[in-house]
């Protein structure tokens, strides 16, 4: 079990990737347990908005004890980090959540799979899997590419966009079809309609799929059940076919989650 503490980090840089989207490399002890799939969670300085607000860890350099994040612009606290200017301080909660399990893809051919603000967690995570041939497919809405040529340094990256203006014109698993890729596994963040196809596509080739399901949240550490989903397993303490998304995930392997209409 990970330690959850809170601190304040110290903003080393930020920058802004995209519109809308931004990055925050800052100074925490808490880097050093950090791992690919897991989260923090940021705490807004404004009073109005007070529950921490989860962001998933894009990359970590343990040797200056830093953490980037890349967020997207939602709502007043995203919105509130994206004008923090190095030597600012924020609050932060972590590290959370249970990360990809990374020993799984020894020896194996795995799709990294990206979508939208989905995207920042599969850099970390590529970084880290050693000993497997990474093929690395990316979905985003138009030419704003962020993080592509970060992923470049880690696998084959393959793109698609919504409008049609980089690489294949729909979604990720219209990559798939385009490329005729294949895999033994795959490991993927994003939106849940792309969550879904990639459950069905996993199921009908009888290949393991690890979803990290970036629900809503509240407390982020179990307390509020704020973020419960279906599983097939029963939770040992209430005895209900429940996880908690924010200690039991946000990774789950797919067949272990209802998030399919015929799963329900
Ligand atoms: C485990 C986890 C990891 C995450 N990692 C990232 C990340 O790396 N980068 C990133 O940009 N975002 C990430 N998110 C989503 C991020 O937490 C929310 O966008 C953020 O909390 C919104 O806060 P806000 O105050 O800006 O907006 P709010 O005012 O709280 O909400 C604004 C709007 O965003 C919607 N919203 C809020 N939370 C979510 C959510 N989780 N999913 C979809 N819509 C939401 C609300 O319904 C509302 O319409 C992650 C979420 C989880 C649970
Ligand atoms: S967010 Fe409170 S239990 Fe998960």
């Amino acid at each position: 079990m990970l330690s959850k503490k809170c601190g304040v980090a110290e903003v080393i840089s930020a920058s802004k990737l995209a519109t809308g989207v931004y990055e925050l490399w800052i100074r925490t002890e808490l880097a050093e347990n950090a791992r690919p799939g897991c989260f923090i969670g940021v705490y807004p300085k404004n009073q109005a908005t007070l529950l921490p607000r989860p962001i998933s860890i894009c990359e970590v350099d343990r040797e200056k004890n830093a953490l980037r994040i890349v967020y997207r612009i939602a709502g007043k606290g995203t919105e509130e980090f994206s004008a923090y200017a190095a030597g600012d301080r924020v609050r932060i909660l972590g590290i959370l959540g249970n990360g990809y399990p990374l020993q799984e893809a020894e020896g194996k051919t795995v799709f990294l799979m990206g979508g939208g603000i989905g995207v920042p967690p599969i850099l970390e995570l590529a970084k880290s899997l050693k000993n497997c041939k990474k093929i690395i497919i990316l979905g985003y809405r138009d030419d704003e590419l962020f993080l592509k040529e970060d992923m470049e340094q880690y696998g084959k990256v393959y793109i698609a966009t919504e409008d049609g203006s980089v690489g294949t014109k729909g979604n990720v698993m219209d990559v798939i079809n385009e490329h005729k890729l294949n895999a033994d596994l795959i490991y993927t963040c994003g939106p849940i309609p792309m969550l879904k196809a990639i459950k069905r596509f996993a199921r009908e080739k009888q290949i393991p799929a690890y979803l990290s399901l970036e629900e809503r949240m509240a407390c982020g550490v179990g307390a509020c059940l704020g973020c419960v989903c279906k599983t097939i397993h029963k939770d040992e303490h209430s005895h209900v076919h429940n996880a908690r998304i924010c200690t039991d995930g946000p990774v789950f392997l797919a067949e272990d989650v209802a998030i399919l209409e015929e799963d329900k």
